[in-house]
């Protein structure tokens, strides 16, 4: 889904939700995940004028997970080493978008190419 402003945040937050509640996650870690999506979703918006979300279900074992993949055309990340640090924020800003979400899930990924934009894919196991 294409998440452009502020109003289309809620309405993706929600569809999280609905797939968190399809695959049983339980209440903890659904939180942990939609607080790791707001913070990605804050940065589209803010540092690259919004993007698309692609959300999935995924499975492995006999665990079920969602994937979330943010992808933007925005500037790029210059120095990812940094901006993974607590407390490193060109916004002036905490600086703790990106290092907080990756603590919240299970998986973390992130690509970014200067001048071409980011796209950052986070899972979390419904058990996990
Ligand atoms: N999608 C993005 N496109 C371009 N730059 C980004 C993107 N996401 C993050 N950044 C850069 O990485 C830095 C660190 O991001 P992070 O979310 O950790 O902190 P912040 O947004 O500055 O502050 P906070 O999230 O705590 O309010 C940002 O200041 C910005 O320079
Ligand atoms: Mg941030």
């Amino acid at each position: 889904m294409a998440v452009v402003k502020e109003q289309d945040v809620v309405p993706f937050r929600n569809r999280v939700r609905e797939y968190a509640v399809k695959i049983k996650m339980g209440l903890v870690n659904q939180t942990k995940l939609i607080t790791a999506a707001s913070e990605l979703v804050r940065n589209m918006l803010r540092y690259a004028n919004g993007g698309k979300i692609r959300i999935e279900i995924v499975t492995k074992g006999r665990d079920n997970g969602i994937r979330l993949t943010f992808a933007d055309t925005g500037p790029g990340i210059s120095n990812i080493d940094l901006a993974m640090k607590d407390g490193y924020s060109t916004g002036k800003s905490l600086g703790l978008g990106l290092p907080g979400a990756k603590r919240l899930v299970n998986e973390f990924n992130i690509q970014t190419e200067t001048g071409k934009g980011t796209t950052v894919t986070i899972i979390k196991w419904s058990n996990g």
